[in-house]
């Protein structure tokens, strides 16, 4: 209704006022400028993501909003509201990153610290306008290179999308420190028929790809394509890029393996695939996921695939199939 409207706007207006400030004391800001420049960030680049910076002062916004003590700076998740009472900015010391959604609208923050400190990366709460498991930081920046590039790449950090546009790949978005969703699948396919995920080389980052593929085995079709890409295990897109140069994550990226693959390999490098006992503890896992597949053939091929890694024909597996209990999720 109106009201909503109303506060909807006055919301994203005081976001907007924020970005104005953060993005004017970076300029001031030259322990931050420095920082920027060490990571290898030119000036174009920061203000093309609009990178800002948010100071030591506990009350910076109290510069640019006189009204400190209005509800709506702590709804819009700028400012925190201590125990006693008293409130206080909530990026103070940070790199800011401003998150848009897709449709240009600024909907929150998330702030690198540049010394010793925790967290690392601090966010914007969830907020009536923010939705951390809905939204992927750099979207709408990437949109136009999404589209020349035909794919999207899907990294995980801030970092990562910053620093690989640096080097001129301009398709990637980040989720915000959670686990991909099937939320974000849709918003991607929405952007790309082709996503490449490319996470960090560690076990974490292996972690995030299965989680990854795990919320995109339903939304699988045949005319979309899902790969993965795995990097060497010191490295995340940005590193990588840094140290080897655009041609070579190029190449990379061309070489990621499909889905079908990622998926079969992982569950095969779980169980004894040497052993009787191994396949069909393989099998039984596998059930589930394959389960969450549409029909359609790209199912039908990886039901094929991964009957023959079992040692079982297409038609004993989609006996089993159909004798197993629907998928949990
Ligand atoms: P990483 O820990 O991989 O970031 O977290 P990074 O690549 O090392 O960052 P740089 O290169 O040192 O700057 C990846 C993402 O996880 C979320 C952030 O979204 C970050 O971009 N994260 C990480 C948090 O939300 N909080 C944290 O404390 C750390
Ligand atoms: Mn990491
Ligand atoms: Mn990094
Ligand atoms: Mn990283
Ligand atoms: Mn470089």
């Amino acid at each position: 209704d109106k009201r909503r409207k109303e506060e909807v706007s006055r919301h994203q207006q005081i976001l907007d006022m924020a970005q104005a400030h953060y993005v004017a004391q970076l300029k001031l800001a030259q322990p931050a400028i420095r920082y920027l420049k060490q990571r290898g960030l030119s000036g174009a680049i920061a203000a093309r993501f609009g990178l800002g910076w948010a100071g030591t002062d506990r009350r910076g916004l109290a510069a640019i909003f006189p009204q400190y003590e209005d509800p709506l700076l702590v709804e819009s998740g700028l400012v925190i509201e201590a125990d006693d009472g008293r409130r206080y900015d909530r990026f103070r010391e940070r790199i800011m990153f401003p998150i848009r959604n897709t449709r240009g609208k600024l909907i929150g923050f998330g702030g690198r610290i540049i010394g010793k400190g925790e967290p690392k990366y601090l966010n914007s709460p969830e907020t009536s306008l923010f939705s951390k498991g809905h939204e992927l930081y750099g979207l709408w920046e990437a949109r136009a290179g999404i589209r020349s590039a035909g794919h999207v790449l899907v990294v995980e950090g801030y970092m990562d999308v910053v620093g690989l546009a640096q080097h001129g790949v301009e398709n990637a978005v980040a989720t915000l420190g959670t686990a991909t969703t099937a939320f974000h699948i849709e918003k991607l396919l929405r952007a790309s028929h082709t996503i490449v995920f490319s996470f960090d080389g560690d076990t974490a980052g292996r972690r995030a790809a299965w989680r990854a593929l795990n919320a995109c085995l339903p939304l699988v079709r045949d005319d979309v394509a899902m790969r993965f890409l795995f990097l060497p295990t010191e490295h995340d897109p940005d590193s990588y890029i840094q140290a080897y140069g655009a041609e070579a994550f190029r190449a990379t990226v061309s070489e990621a393996m499909p889905l079908s693959r990622f998926m079969m390999d992982e569950l095969a490098s779980r169980h004894a695939m040497h052993e009787a006992e191994g396949r069909a503890a393989c099998v039984h896992e596998a059930l589930p996921l394959l389960a969450m597949l549409p029909e359609g053939t790209l199912r039908l091929q990886i039901e094929r695939e991964f009957a023959k890694r079992v040692q079982l024909t297409p038609e004993e597996l989609s006996g089993m199939m159909r004798d197993a209990p629907p998928p949990s999720n």
